[in-house]
C-alpha cells in the first residue's frame, strides 16, 4: 500500500540535472519527499547547473524553479529522523545521481551518514531502492559494487539517457531517465510515452 512518502538521496556524481528534474516530478507525485544531500551534491550542482540548493532553511525556488513545501531536507548527519529507522513506512528510496563512492559504501554496508543508512534500511526491510549511477568508464570494483546492489534487491537505473524519443533539449534528454525512475516506482508519468503505444 502506498504511503505517499519517498526518500531521495542526491550525491556528487555528475548529472545534477537528473536530481533537479526528478525532484520536480516526485514533488508533484508524492505527498512528502525526504531529501538527503551529500556534501559533494551541492558542489556538483553548482558546477553543472550554476545553482545549488539553498539549505538552512531549505528553499527550492532557485534550484527547482518553484517552492515545494512537501520536500523536507534532512541533515545528513542526523539519525533522529524518520527514514533512519525501519519502523518508519515509506514507498522507497531513490539515489539520483549515485556516485561510485556512495554505491560502494552501500554495497559494503558502510552506513556512515543518513543517506547510506536509509539505503541500508531499505535493503534490510525489503523496500524499494533505486540507484542511478553515473561514471565512465567503470572499473571492475564499480561494476562489482553495482552487481552486489542488484543482487541484494536494489534496482540499478544507469544515468544513460535514451535517444529514440528524439529529445530536443537537455531537459527532455534527462527526462528519459527520470521517466524510467518514475515508472519503476509505479508512478504514472507522461514524460515519455510507451514504445509503439499511442497515448
Ligand atoms: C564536477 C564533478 C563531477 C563528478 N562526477 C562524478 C561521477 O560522474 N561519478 C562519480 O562517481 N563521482 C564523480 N565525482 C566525484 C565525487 O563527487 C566524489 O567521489 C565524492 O566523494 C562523492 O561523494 P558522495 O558520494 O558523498 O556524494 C565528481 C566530482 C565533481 C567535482
Amino acid at each position: 500500500m502506498s504511503t505517499g512518502k519517498l526518500v531521495v538521496g542526491v550525491t556528487g556524481a555528475s548529472g545534477a540535472i537528473y536530481a533537479q528534474r526528478f525532484l520536480i516530478q516526485a514533488a508533484q507525485k508524492f505527498e512528502k519527499i525526504y531529501l538527503i544531500l551529500s556534501e559533494q551534491a551541492t558542489q556538483v550542482s553548482l558546477q553543472e547547473l550554476g545553482v545549488a540548493p539553498k539549505v538552512n532553511p531549505f528553499y527550492s525556488q532557485e534550484w527547482l524553479g518553484a517552492e515545494y513545501p512537501n520536500i523536507e531536507l534532512l541533515d545528513r548527519k542526523d539519525y533522529f529522523t524518520p527514514p533512519a529507522s525501519g519502523s518508519f513506512r515509506h514507498d522507497g528510496m531513490v539515489i539520483v545521481p549515485c556516485s561510485m563512492g556512495t554505491a560502494g559504501r552501500i554495497a559494503h554496508g558502510i552506513s556512515d551518514d543518513l543517506l547510506t543508512r536509509c539505503a541500508d534500511v531499505c535493503l534490510k526491510e525489503g523496500r524499494r531502492l533505486i540507484v542511478v549511477p553515473r561514471e565512465m568508464p567503470m572499473n571492475t570494483i564499480m561494476l562489482r559494487n553495482l552487481t552486489t546492489l542488484s543482487e541484494v534487491g536494489a534496482t540499478v537505473i544507469p544515468a544513460a539517457p535514451a535517444w529514440y524519443s528524439r529529445p530536443k533539449t537537455l531537459e527532455e534528454l534527462a527526462d528519459t531517465v527520470v521517466a524510467r525512475i518514475l515508472q519503476n516506482l509505479g508512478v504514472e508519468q507522461d514524460l515519455m510515452k510507451q514504445w509503439m503505444v499511442e497515448r
